[in-house]
């Protein structure tokens, strides 16, 4: 220990006895102003809890006086919004499929619920402004080249139903056979047929493979893609001859596609989706440019 430098006068402040190397602890009362400030906030912190939800228990908590419900609130918020909207979506499921894009209200709803409805169920696989991915079979929504067709009975149904699913048995359905891997053609036949669609939509190919490929193509192909390769929507077998494809227009995935053969499959909406949800989505999709 170290001898004490500092003495002090009688009346000063009091120190609390704490002592570290000779560093002493003042005794000084708090300043009034805090003391108040938290005399405050405990009397505040107890009528909070008395007037709201506050102390947690096994399941819920306690309610308080008030016993505000934020769950409530937004349920009965989204009752209201639906109770608006309930007559013109009764209008919109009672429409005419066809006659829904030419009536201006019921257009307007629909294309503005529908955007949502899309957001939230589609986008994910068709692209979030509805321009597919190519590469991947997720067709573009925004060009008039359908495979399903695009009125908007045909585009209603497709979203209804869904393509190629096991859970809707009016789901569009159709099935190219896998030429290689089922071995009904062999590699130089499929070599030839891919030449003749690179021919078909307008791409450098061999012309010599290409004459062979057309006989292949009449035989095993035209049945679906129809003859010249404009494809048939009944089958939603994709027209050839255009530069839109689902899969690549290259000869390396023409190959794959020839070969394996690709089975694209989109989910059935009507589980899932209420009919104005659909109808909207539909009359949405319709109006992105390519609706019949
Ligand atoms: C899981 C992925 C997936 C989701 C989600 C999805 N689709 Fe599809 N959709 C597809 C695939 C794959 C095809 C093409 C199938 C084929 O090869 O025929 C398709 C095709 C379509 C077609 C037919 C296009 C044409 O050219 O005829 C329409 C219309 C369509 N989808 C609308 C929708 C709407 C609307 C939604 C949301 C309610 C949706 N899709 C959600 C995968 C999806
Ligand atoms: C039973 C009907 C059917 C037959 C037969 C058929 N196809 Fe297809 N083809 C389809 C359908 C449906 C698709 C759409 C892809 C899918 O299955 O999801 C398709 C897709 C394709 C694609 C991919 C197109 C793209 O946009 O990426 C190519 C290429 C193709 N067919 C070529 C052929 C050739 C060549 C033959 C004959 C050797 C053939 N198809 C025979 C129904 C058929």
């Amino acid at each position: 220990m170290c001898a004490k430098q500092v003495t002090k006068a009688p009346k000063e402040v009091q120190t609390t006895g704490h002592s570290w190397d000779g560093i002493e602890e003042y005794n000084n009362p708090l300043p009034r102003w805090w003391v108040w400030v938290l005399y405050l906030t405990i009397v505040w912190g107890i009528g909070y809890t008395i007037f709201y939800p506050a102390w947690p228990m096994l399941t819920s908590a306690t309610q308080g006086i008030y016993g505000p419900q934020e769950r409530a609130a937004v349920v009965a918020e989204i009752k209201r919004f639906d109770d608006a909207n309930g007559p013109i979506k009764a209008k919109l499921v009672a429409a005419d499929l066809a006659a829904i894009p030419a009536d201006d209200e019921l257009k307007t709803f629909a294309v503005s619920a529908g955007a949502s409805v899309f957001k939230n169920n589609c986008a994910q696989c068709h692209g979030s402004g509805a321009a597919g991915v190519q590469g991947k079979g997720y067709p573009n929504l925004l060009d008039n080249d359908w495979l399903w067709g695009g009125d908007m009975e045909s585009i209603h149904a497709t979203v209804a139903h869904g393509i190629r699913n096991t859970t809707d048995g009016d789901a569009r359905y159709s099935e190219m056979p896998k030429f290689g891997t089922d071995g009904l053609l062999d590699d130089a036949q499929i070599g030839q047929v891919v030449e003749y669609v690179l021919q078909l939509s307008g791409q450098e190919h061999d012309a010599a493979g290409a004459t062979a490929g057309a006989t292949i193509f009449a035989d095993n192909c035209a049945a679906c893609h129809a003859e010249g390769g404009t494809g048939d929507r009944v089958q939603g077998a994709p027209n050839l001859t255009d530069a839109i494809w689902l899969y690549g227009g290259d000869k390396a995935t023409l190959t794959e596609s020839v070969s394996k053969a690709r089975f694209g499959v989109m989910p059935a909406w009507a589980p899932k989706l209420s009919e104005d949800e659909i109808r909207a989505v539909a009359v949405y999709v319709h109006s992105l440019g390519g609706g019949e």
